[in-house]
């Protein structure tokens, strides 16, 4: 068993780097859509805060390319205003003398949020004398960023083995959760894929086939699959080195006795409509992109919906934030808040579109990480919590 926040003792007066995963849903005009990550983050704060540690936050927002002012942390800033009134200040730099000074001004039972993480490539090269810098800032480093545990990158793993550490509730929270659902799976175990970062969690639903009795597919992450079985996709986002992988998933999944149900019809544009005027269609023809999935596909999907005793569901199955596509997504929402299996949403976009469909509290357990919560149903174990000490009992 890893060390918890409840484990450390005399935090009064010390720094305390917690790393948290602020990485919020975002508008084209940099508007939050969704505070789930930062509201779940509040306990754990809390409990600093009232221990009288100073509280260092760090965390990233997107996937900047050095600095951009549109993934400035301030806006997130003033939220946690809100929350703890008084307490906040915000730091322009993530580390630096600057930096140091202004934690060394800092009240006890206050809280500091460095700006994003990532404007630093350093932090996604995990390089040691980043991770130093970071490491300097503080006395005690938290891990609470369940959302990317499986990053392995310098605020989440390098500087961990540089303090001593310990993990947030958060983190605790979401590991006991999914840790059950994995070990005692309840059968058929239908696992809903979407989203747009196929890339990433194409490698995922490899091992999903091994795990979950029917996958259900859809979103950007549907195109490789059609394109993979000679489907048009027309103009639907789909990269070669993922049609590879997804014509071995297929191949598995037969070999296996495991059902891959994916989209048969969409509701697409013409890419020459300057409007983008929706139409549902069973074909897409090659001026055209798909962008929610149709009516039929619901219902194929309802139907397995309704038989699954367990779900669990990451990404979106459509572009949900506009509203002429979030209507597969919305539905999709509704069914498994009402079907009586045990439900997990996780990503930081899925629990957003849950959220806007008003179901988010019949659903079994929300989770805060995408990948994250990918990786350990995959049976594997996440670098950023591995790396933190045992708790010595
Ligand atoms: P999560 O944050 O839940 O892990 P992702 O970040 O992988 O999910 O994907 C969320 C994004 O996927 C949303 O911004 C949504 O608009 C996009 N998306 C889903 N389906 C499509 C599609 N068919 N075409 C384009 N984008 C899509
Ligand atoms: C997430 O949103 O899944 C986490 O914050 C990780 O973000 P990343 O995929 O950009 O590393
Ligand atoms: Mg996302």
């Amino acid at each position: 068993m890893k060390r918890s926040i409840r484990d450390l003792v005399d935090l009064k007066g010390k720094r305390v780097l917690l790393r948290t995963d602020f990485n919020v849903p975002m508008d084209k005009v940099g508007r939050i859509l969704d505070q789930t990550r930062i509201t779940a983050e509040i306990p754990t704060i809390r409990y600093l805060v009232n221990q009288g540690a100073k509280v260092i936050i760090c965390t990233h927002l997107g996937r900047p390319n050095g600095y951009e002012i549109s993934l400035s942390l301030w806006p997130i800033s003033l939220i946690l205003m809100k929350y703890f009134p008084g307490k906040v200040q915000f730091s322009q730099k993530t580390v630096g003398d600057k930096v140091k000074q202004q934690i060394e001004s800092l009240p006890d039972g206050s809280i500091i949020l460095l700006e994003n993480v990532r404007f630093h490539k350093e932090e996604m090269e995990d390089d040691p004398v980043f991770a130093k810098e970071l490491a300097s800032l503080a006395d005690i480093y938290v891990n609470d960023a369940f959302g990317c545990c499986h990053r392995k990158h310098a605020s989440t793993y390098g500087v961990a083995r540089l303090l001593p550490n310990a993990i947030g509730f958060l983190v605790e929270k979401e590991l006991n959760a999914i840790q059950d659902a994995m070990d005692h799976p309840k059968r058929p175990f239908v696992a809903i894929f979407g989203g747009f970062k196929v890339e990433d969690k194409i490698k995922v639903l490899k091992n999903m086939i091994d795990i979950a009795d029917t996958i259900l597919i859809g979103g950007a992450m549907a195109y490789p699959f059609l394109v993979a079985q000679w489907i048009p996709v027309g103009l639907s986002p789909s990269r070669p080195e993922c049609v590879a992988i997804a014509e071995q998933i297929l191949k598995d999944a037969q070999a296996k006795g495991k059902k891959i149900i994916l989209p048969v019809d969409h509701v697409a544009y013409r890419s020459d409509d300057k409007k983008h005027k929706p139409f549902v269609t069973d074909t897409l023809q090659s001026n055209m992109i798909a962008c929610d999935i149709g009516p039929k596909t619901i219902a194929l999907f309802e139907k397995e919906i309704r038989g699954a005793k367990q779900v669990l569901w990451n990404g979106p199955l459509g572009k949900y934030e506009d509203k002429e596509f979030k209507n597969g997504t919305m539905k999709i929402a509704e069914i498994v808040a009402s079907s009586k299996c045990y439900s997990i949403v996780g990503g930081g976009d899925s629990v957003s579109a849950v959220n806007k469909s008003g179901k988010a509290n019949m659903i079994s357990h929300l989770s805060t990480g995408g990948g994250a919560t990918m990786k350990l149903f995959e049976g594997n174990s996440l670098p950023c919590i591995e790396v933190i000490q045992e708790k010595i009992i």
